[in-house]
């Protein structure tokens, strides 16, 4: 059958699918294929290899009439309107599990960043401006016995938490029901509101659906601690990045460590100018082990589809009875 990828990959990805006698089209390019690009190189194709940049709504499948199965590479997906997906017995898939501890410690890499100003205190070396030790220099934010609150209690956030055992925190987490995993480290299930104005640190690790899209703004920064940080791993839609440009300016809260963003690879106007700010390019899964993990799982889903069996990690399971 045939297959679009529409990203270079890990090698596995292409040698599974070609070892397997399918036929690829690759992106001829080394960015994002544009939506007409991506419309045009699937014209034959019976399956999509994705990225989460690449958008696929109603009207695309209308014209696609052919597709049988899309294995996501990434485990969000609201990239994908699944339920058009399933209307049209569309398997799709993504990669859950083996990007855990890559995206967890991206988490921990920026609270500590944020914590400690490290930003700042690069770009003083970089600019060849530091003069030397102050005792006042970039004073931070002490991590160890703090209180870590997570929004979002799945795989990523109960590996953030117990991540945090060696910094001997106190955890809080809010979730759509307990967590088993979260209790046997001692954290405590609350109300939202209490985790925003309880917590030092607040780690965000929910899914983009209709019900997290700009779950923190104006109100939610108000109840957070003037020395509260916020971390944003999960995806950038779940803030209002206006209200948290505004927030970070007035010093509302202390300072925030973003991977995603509201409309990247855009930033909101004011971002890049803030010092307690610290910014990633969207680098969760990005090890060299990830993604090859995630090329291997992503090969794997799509050859179950494409022989009519029910991939190791369905997005939609229903259409597998
Ligand atoms: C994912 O897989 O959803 C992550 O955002 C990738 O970094």
């Amino acid at each position: 059958m045939h297959i679009l990828i529409t990203r270079h990959l890990p090698e596995a990805a292409p040698s599974a699918l070609r070892a397997a006698g399918h036929t690829l089209t690759l992106n001829p390019h080394d960015r994002p294929l544009t939506p007409a690009e991506l419309l045009d190189l699937s014209a034959t194709a019976d399956a999509l290899l994705l990225m989460l940049t690449d958008k696929i709504d109603a009207q695309f499948l209308e014209k696609r009439p052919n597709l049988k199965a899309i294995a996501n590479y990434a485990v969000g997906y609201n990239n994908i309107d699944i339920p058009a997906c399933t209307a049209r017995k569309i398997g799709v898939s993504n990669t859950p599990g083996v990007l855990t501890n890559a995206t967890a410690e991206i988490a921990w890499t920026l609270l500590m960043a944020a914590a400690r100003r490290a930003g700042e205190g690069e770009r003083l070396v970089r600019t060849k401006t530091w003069a030397g030790w102050e005792p006042l220099q970039l004073l931070g934010m002490d991590v160890v016995g703090r209180t870590l609150g997570l929004i979002g209690a799945g795989r990523i956030g109960a590996r953030v938490a117990k991540m945090a055992a060696g910094f001997d925190m106190k955890l809080l987490y809010h979730n759509r029901k307990p967590n088993p995993d979260m209790e046997a480290l001692g954290a405590q299930f609350v109300p939202l509101n209490t985790l925003l104005a309880l917590s030092d640190f607040i780690s965000l690790h929910v899914p983009l659906s209709d019900a997290t899209r700009h779950l923190l703004g104006p109100a939610q920064f108000k109840l957070m601690k003037p020395t509260a940080i916020l971390i944003n791993t999960a995806r950038g839609p779940v803030i209002d990045e206006a209200a948290l440009v505004a927030a970070l300016q007035s010093k509302t809260i202390f300072a925030a460590g973003l991977d995603v963003y509201e409309h990247e690879p855009a930033l909101h106007p004011g971002l890049y100018e803030l010092d307690n700010a610290i910014l990633l390019p969207h680098l969760g899964s990005a090890t060299i082990e990830t993604r090859n993990k995630m090329a291997h799982m992503a090969a794997d889903n799509l050859l179950a589809m494409l022989a009519g069996k029910r991939p190791p990690n369905p997005v939609n399971p229903e259409l597998w009875p």
